[in-house]
Order: structure tokens, then C-alpha cells, then sequence
């Protein structure tokens, strides 16, 4: 790795540069700076900055495995593992590098207490339903503890308490009961140590926090990963990648978004929003992890030196005036106002209808097909769960948690989220046909990018700082909506199912499996 200078930008308005050992670069003066690798425009998160990577070679010729992973992040690694314990063979086929997906990007938090939910959960989906859903995830955060004990592995895995504040003190009474109710040794509290109006907070003890990229390093020392393979197609048995193909009696699909959309159709049964995190360097260092209740949600947690501080979260594709950057730091500066930003990033996540991943048979048309999708905000506690969940499937061992996440599930809660996942489509379909003439490229501020008017026709176009124009088609190639431009992070989006591209084409996010053309 090579080191770069590192700007930081104090909140009280002083700039001051620093000499940091860790490679790519951040935010100053606040304005959203990225790095291109590997074709593609990024930031890095805290975790990428403080951790190597081993490169891994590319899948060569065809070969034949009992398991293929699709997707080396958190989920598909702690899944082959889990299946190797068990003895049987697997394979995982990454498109980039390990965690070089959502994994890289997430806040590291090791919680079954995923915001305000075992109330929620109590009334809708029944007791014993409800007490699944929590005992499975307090399952993963013991998991976890485990194997860092067992392996040993240096992941600066710590033991914290988790919060969930509020201020509604009713709301925060009842969450506590239905907590108890569920088998959590849960706790009402009036104070907490962050510096937000609130009327207390529900605790959950003994839950954890660690280091995402460190621990996948040290999981993955031992298993069969082919990176810079990217699967292109699967049917029945064989997957098919770009250097080479993998027969497997069983297919995991682990990439984030499952990308064959027949059968299954999970596009149509999730959507993706993001959400965006800073790294303070504070004199403060928090004891526990805290999220907030509601939309308007922050999410803190302790690393080393850093708070990292999350939140903004929006619907993918529905980002038009930007700010969201801004607003964190805003609110840094109000609660700690001595502290400097040192990194910002963004996650993605994909979210169902009903609050629960879809994890197990990819549907009852593929029985040697499985998948692990839909995790919320809570992608650390679900990818083990997904992981002992599969593997016992796969084992056909009995899992007392398997009809709770079963995708097969059919809840009344998904019809809204159909209709208004259908009516984004349609809307975004429409719109490539029906547009209103809009500005012309040379309107285009500097750092700007927009839906203009070319010689070509309808285009997506951003002018860099420079004034050179990138142009590129607008069509997303999934399902064929039309892009719209992200402003805080440069990129054009997709409104239907979250597929994202950077601003000269390349795939970033599925569902999409390829880039967009540019010219
Ligand atoms: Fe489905 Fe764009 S992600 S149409």
C-alpha cells in the first residue's frame, strides 16, 4: 500500500494536513473526493484503510466442487467455512476481492437488536415466530465470539452493550417487555452516553463489535476463493463465469442481490436504500452502540480511535438534491464539536417487506439453489445466521429456524411493497419514452452531472472539474428503467431495484450485471 497525504477537516472550520500510513483519500474541504480503482469510482471506509488484503488468483478452466458460493463477502465466506467444517467441499466465486462489497462498507456492529423490532414483531408475527427471529440472531452474535475465541483471530472483536434510543418512553417501556418476552435480558435506561434528546433507551447486553475485513481475512486463510471471477450465468448445476465454470450439486447465492430474476423474483419483493457513515476522530470514546428510532436515525459505534457515525439513509435512486455527507457532519459538529472527519463512506442494503431476510431453498422450482438476501441494516448477525441456517440445510440437519426466514414465505406485508416496487418500475419505464426537453449538456455546471440532451439523444452526462463531458446511456440494464443521478456520490442510480453505476458506466451495485455504455 502505498501512503498518501491526509487531509482532515475539523468541524470548528480549521484544515489541517497530516501525514497518514494508509492509502486513498477523503473529504476536504468536505466535498466528496473519490478514487478510481480498478475501473470503477470509490471511497474508502475505515475498514478497507486499516487492513490487507491477500490477492487471491481467478477461477482458470471448469472444475467441478460439492458447493459453489456465489459471492465472497461476510455471508459467502462465513457460509463455505461453516460447510468445510462440516467436510464438504466448497467454492466461492467473487467478482472483485473478499468484502469488497457491501462487506468493506458495513458499521460492524454484532447485534440481535436490530432498532426498535420485538414489539413490532410480537403483534404481527406471533410469539413463537418473534422469539425465533431473536434467538436465531443472539445464536450469531455467540457464533461469532466463538470462532474469534477458538481460531484465534485478531479482528479487535470487543464485548459492548447495544442501544436502541428514543423519545417516546412508552414505546421504549414496551420494546423492554416484548425484549424480556423474546428471551433477551433486555433493560430500560434513562441515560446514555451520547449527546442526543432522548427520552432513554432500550439495552441489550453482551452483544459485540469488531473489525469486518480483518476477520474475513483470517476465515477465508483455508478456503478455495477465485477472485476477479465474475459469475455471468447459472443454470442447474453449472455457473458460469468469466474464467471458467464451476458444477456443483448445491449453489449458494451470497452476492448481496440475487441476480437471476426468474425464478424467485426477488427484485420484485425488496428494495435497496442507502445509507452513509463518517469517521470522527474525537477525544470521546464511546462504551456501547447506539441507533436511533425512526427514519431520522443515527447510528453510533466505537473503533479504535474513530466514532463512526451513521445515518441518511434513503430509498437507492431517490437521491436528487444531495447533502447527505453535509448533514452528518452537521450533526457532528453540534454533538462533538472538537472532532475531525476521517473518512466517509456509503452502504447499501436490501430491504423486504416483512423485516426478515429471505435465507434458504432460492425457490421451490430450484431445490439445489439457495440464497441469503434481504438483511436490513443488520448484514453482520444475519450472515451467520445465513451461514449455520445453510449449512445444516445443506447437511439436512433439522434448524429450528428455517420457516421463519424461509423465502418461500408469503407475508401480506408484501403486497404494498410489490405495488410500489411495480409502480417505480413503470414510472422508470416510462419515463425513457415520455421526457419533457430538459437542459442541453453545455448548461452543465462544473461537477455536475444530469439526464441532458445530447446530439445523440436522452443521455446521462457529467462534466468533471475540468469541463471534459462524460456521457453515458441511461438505460439500466437490468430491467430497463431510466438512471437518475446521485449528486453526494457521482454515480447514476437506479429508482426500480437499486443498481447503481459510476459516472462512466461501470457496475457498481446489483441487481444489473453489467455496466452501462458510455461514448
Ligand atoms: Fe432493475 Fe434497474 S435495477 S431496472
Amino acid at each position: 500500500m502505498q501512503a498518501e497525504r491526509f487531509f482532515a477537516f475539523n468541524l470548528t472550520g480549521e484544515h489541517k494536513k497530516e501525514d497518514m500510513e494508509f492509502c486513498c483519500i477523503i473529504c476536504f474541504p468536505w466535498e466528496i473526493l473519490t478514487l478510481k480503482e480498478h475501473g470503477r469510482w470509490k471511497m474508502d471506509s475505515i475498514w478497507s484503510k486499516t487492513s490487507k488484503q491477500k490477492k487471491r488468483p481467478s477461477l482458470e478452466g471448469d472444475i467441478q466442487t460439492d458447493v459453489a458460493v456465489i459471492g465472497g463477502g461476510i455471508t459467502g465466506i462465513l457460509t463455505a467455512w461453516h460447510l468445510e467444517q462440516a467436510g464438504i467441499r466448497t467454492v466461492i466465486l467473487e467478482a472483485d476481492q473478499i468484502g469488497g462489497g457491501q462487506t468493506k462498507n458495513t458499521t460492524a456492529k454484532i447485534t440481535s437488536q436490530h432498532g426498535m423490532f420485538c414489539n413490532r414483531f410480537l403483534e404481527k408475527k406471533g410469539e413463537e415466530k418473534a422469539r425465533n427471529y431473536v434467538q436465531a440472531n443472539q445464536e450469531a452474535v455467540k457464533e461469532y465470539k466463538r470462532i474469534v475465541r477458538e481460531e484465534g483471530i485478531d479482528c479487535d472483536l470487543t464485548g459492548c452493550d447495544s442501544y436502541v434510543y428514543s423519545s417516546d418512553k412508552e414505546k421504549l417501556r414496551k420494546e423492554t417487555e416484548a425484549a424480556r418476552k423474546l428471551g433477551i435480558n433486555a433493560s430500560f435506561v434513562e441515560h446514555i452516553e451520547i449527546p442526543v434528546s432522548c427520552a432513554g433507551a432500550v439495552m441489550f447486553p453482551h452483544q459485540a463489535a469488531f473489525h469486518p475485513l480483518k476477520f474475513l481475512e483470517a476465515l477465508a486463510r483455508n478456503l478455495t476463493v477465485y477472485e476477479d471471477t465474475l459469475v455471468t450465468e447459472v443454470r442447474g448445476h453449472q455457473v458460469k463465469t468469466s474464467c471458467g465454470s464451476v458444477r456443483a450439486d448445491k449453489i449458494i447465492f451470497a452476492a448481496h442481490f440475487p441476480f437471476v430474476n426468474f425464478p424467485g423474483m426477488y427484485f420484485a419483493r425488496m428494495h435497496q436504500e442507502r445509507s452513509y457513515v463518517i469517521a470522527l476522530e474525537t477525544e470521546e470514546k464511546l462504551k456501547g452502540m447506539y441507533i436511533g428510532e425512526g427514519k431520522e436515525t443515527l447510528s453510533f459505534r466505537q473503533y479504535d480511535k474513530y466514532l463512526l457515525l451513521g445515518g441518511q439513509a434513503h430509498r437507492t435512486g431517490e437521491n436528487r438534491t444531495g447533502g447527505q455527507y453535509e448533514n452528518l457532519k452537521k450533526a457532528a459538529a453540534e454533538m462533538y464539536p472538537q472532532s475531525q472527519v476521517t473518512a466517509c463512506w456509503s452502504a447499501q442494503d436490501c430491504i423486504t417487506a416483512d423485516g426478515i431476510p429471505f435465507i434458504g431453498r432460492y425457490s421451490e422450482e430450484r431445490t439445489d439453489w439457495y440464497v441469503a438476501t434481504g438483511f436490513q441494516k443488520w448484514g453482520m448477525s444475519s450472515a451467520m445466521v445465513s451461514a449455520m441456517l445453510l449449512r445444516d440445510m445443506i447437511c439436512g440437519i433439522s434448524n429450528p429456524y428455517e420457516d421463519i426466514f424461509a423465502p418461500s414465505r408469503f407475508s401480506a406485508e408484501e403486497i404494498p411493497q410489490i405495488m410500489k416496487g411495480s409502480g417505480k418500475a413503470v414510472k422508470g419505464l416510462t419515463k425513457r419514452f415520455f421526457h419533457l426537453p430538459g437542459g442541453t449538456a453545455d448548461e452543465l455546471l462544473r461537477g455536475h452531472g444530469a439526464v441532458a440532451d445530447t446530439p445523440q439523444g436522452k443521455a446521462g452526462v457529467y462534466k468533471t472539474e475540468e469541463g471534459k463531458l462524460c456521457q453515458v446511456d441511461i438505460v439500466c440494464p437490468h430491467m430497463g428503467c431510466e438512471l437518475n443521478w446521485n449528486p453526494e456520490e457521482l454515480t447514476w442510480d437506479c429508482p426500480c431495484h437499486g443498481s447503481r453505476f459510476d459516472r462512466e458506466g461501470n457496475l457498481i451495485d446489483g441487481p444489473a450485471q453489467e455496466g452501462i455504455s458510455h461514448g
